[in-house]
């Protein structure tokens, strides 16, 4: 290397390698730890602290920490003071630093706010959006493929679009026509139950099934088999995206390194795509081969007209179609599942609003099958779900995103960061409940839910608030009343010994050991419907029922109203 332009060049090539390194190394700890500090800094000027930001990881160790100590054990006695236990991270977080804190999952700054009136401003606002699917894909990569870009994840005019034809199809008439099929697949159920019948009963898993079957039917016109390899798929994502939760995932790795989980994922994701298009290809069949003259007028048959639209405008792309699809399995059955059986579970715990419960449904049914306008008269029965969804709420938490410096409340909110909402924490906060927030007490929403929680809205959100709440919530109430009407009408519930009360997150809350009833603790009507109260049809009074080391103590049971008759 004689020659001095060489040598130039050598040294050139070395300077501009190293000015890159050093220019990437820069943007790398400003991204990773310079902004980080910055915004942990700018929150606690105005008063939100929260623990230290760790280098990449965030607080994720300690979170994920937190969570598998919490899960170890099950919960003492039949206690409903669940929040430490399922969110036991923010639990500790709001008790170190107060109702409203900053974390950090990973790099990303995730506001928690559990004061009524930011919460209340954050959810009704159009100025805090959603994650986009894009975006969820650096932190929530496993969430991602199970509601891809559906309506829970969509924005904007995507957004509208979708949500007008899911308003359409599950509100007012649509939802009426739907009552024979929800009928129907509770009559499934009950058929398999009378099979079972001296065995232990599973809840959750029958649940499960019933509330795949009544999406299935309603919403895509199938049944539980066609959409069954769909829900099995849906429910690994969800195991899978559970054990990755508080992973911190370096996307640029992730692009060229495949963990298991990612591979399977993939897998499964293709899987469900294949499945959905074969629905909606049996229903294009049904019009191309003159079998229907129209795509149909439930939730497939409004997804397949936009699907097949002219106009570049409305049409939905094949993506978009099974992504709403996926969305609607999704989202229209866990949560059900979900409340219906922490609803059911709470009724075999207090057999005196069980009882409450089945007089009342006996009043406006009788023996037959209920029905939308006897629906509407289902007083107590609402109470008790609204206690149930107070302290067992399915979705436990909502998230919307600060795109560009905006204010909540007195706070100043930079760029960039996550707000977090438990609606978990606030069903169970005493300074909104008072001392006995954690005793199912349904009579609290006996004057309605505005009485309840003292007009203040935010204290009670089991379906949202504002333009992202529950499209679902009408379809999910008018179905878990008609299948607790049936059941009603026929069982007595109770609760078995095997039973380990272990309620957490895998997306929706659910009992991490199922719900266990003993047949021998369900009672089938003796003589049919022929008396007019259920205590004239020789059901077991409650004294008679076995008892075990969770049951509530004597003073719980009705025993003089029941035994007596
Ligand atoms: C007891 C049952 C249910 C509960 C507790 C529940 C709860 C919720 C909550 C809390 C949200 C808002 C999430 C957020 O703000 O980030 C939501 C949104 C949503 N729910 Fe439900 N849900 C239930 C049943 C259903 C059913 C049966 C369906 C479908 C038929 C459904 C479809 C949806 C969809 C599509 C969204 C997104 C709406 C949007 O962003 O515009 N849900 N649900």
């Amino acid at each position: 290397m004689n020659n001095p332009m060489a040598k130039t060049s050598v040294l050139v090539a070395a300077c501009s390698v190293c000015l890159s390194l050093i220019i990437a190394l820069t943007k790398f700890l400003h991204k990773y730890w310079w902004t980080p500090l910055r915004v942990q800094h700018f929150m606690a000027s105005q008063g939100i602290k929260g623990p230290p930001y760790k280098f990449i990881h965030g607080n994720n160790k300690e979170s994920d920490r937190l969570r598998q100590e919490a899960l170890r054990n099950p919960m003492p006695g039949l206690s409903h003071d669940i929040f430490p236990r399922v969110q036991p991270q923010i639990h500790a977080r709001i008790k170190s630093y107060g109702k409203n804190n900053l974390t950090w999952r990973g790099t990303k700054a995730l506001l928690i706010i559990t004061e009524p009136e930011l919460v209340r401003e954050l959810l009704k606002s159009n100025d805090f959006p959603k994650r986009t699917s894009r975006e969820r894909k650096k932190d929530d990569e496993f969430a991602i493929k199970i509601l891809g870009d559906g309506l829970v994840t969509s924005e904007g005019e995507k957004w509208a679009r979708q949500r007008k034809l899911a308003n359409h199809a599950f509100h007012g008439e649509s939802l009426k026509s739907m009552s024979p099929a929800v009928i129907a697949s509770v009559e499934t159920m009950l058929e398999r139950w009378k099979q079972i019948q001296g065995k232990e009963v599973e809840l959750f898993e029958q649940f499960r099934l019933l509330t795949s079957e009544v999406i299935s039917r309603t919403a895509f016109g199938s049944s539980y088999l066609d959409g069954e390899k769909i829900f099995d798929m849906l429910t690994k994502l969800s195991v899978i995206t559970n054990r990755n939760i508080f992973k911190t995932r370096f996307t640029v790795i992730s692009k060229f390194w495949k963990t298991a989980d990612d591979i399977e994922a993939d897998k499964l994701v293709k899987g469900i795509h294949k499945c959905v298009m074969e629905i909606v290809k049996k229903r294009e069949e049904r019009v191309s081969n003159g079998e229907a003259n129209s795509f149909g007028t439930d939730f497939l048959g409004l997804l397949l007209n936009a699907y097949h639209d002219t106009d570049k405008k409305n049409k939905l792309s094949e993506q978009d179609l099974v992504d709403e699809c996926k969305t609607f399995y999704f989202a229209g059955q866990e949560t059900t599942n979900s409340s219906l059986a922490w609803t059911v579970f709470l009724l075999a715990t207090h057999p005196d609003w069980q009882e409450k419960a089945r007089r009342e449904v006996m009043e406006v049914f009788g023996d037959r099958n209920p029905n939308p306008e006897g629906i509407g008269k289902l007083k107590i029965m609402t109470m008790i779900i609204n206690e149930t969804l107070r302290l067992y709420p399915p979705v436990t938490a909502m998230v919307r995103k600060v795109e560009t410096e905006a204010k909540l409340g007195n706070l100043i909110l930079p760029a960039d960061m996550d707000v977090f909402v438990s609606n978990l924490a606030l069903h169970h906060d005493p300074d909104l409940w008072g001392d006995d927030v954690n005793v199912f007490k349904p009579e609290r929403f006996a004057e309605g839910i505005a009485n309840a929680t003292k007009h203040n809205p935010a204290a009670f959100l089991p379906f949202s608030l504002g333009p992202r709440s529950c499209v679902g919530m009408s379809f999910a109430l008018t179905e878990m009343k008609m299948a607790l009407s049936m059941i009603l009408q026929r069982y007595a519930v109770s609760l078995s010994p095997t039973y380990s009360h272990s309620p957490f997150t895998q997306l929706m809350l659910q009992p991490q050991h199922g719900i266990q009833t003993d047949e021998s603790y369900m009672w089938k009507h003796g003589v049919a419907f022929a008396g007019s109260l259920p205590c004239d049809r020789g059901i077991i009074p409650p004294r008679q029922f076995p008892r075990h080391q969770y049951e509530p103590t004597d003073e719980d049971w009705p025993n003089s109203k029941m035994a007596g008759c």
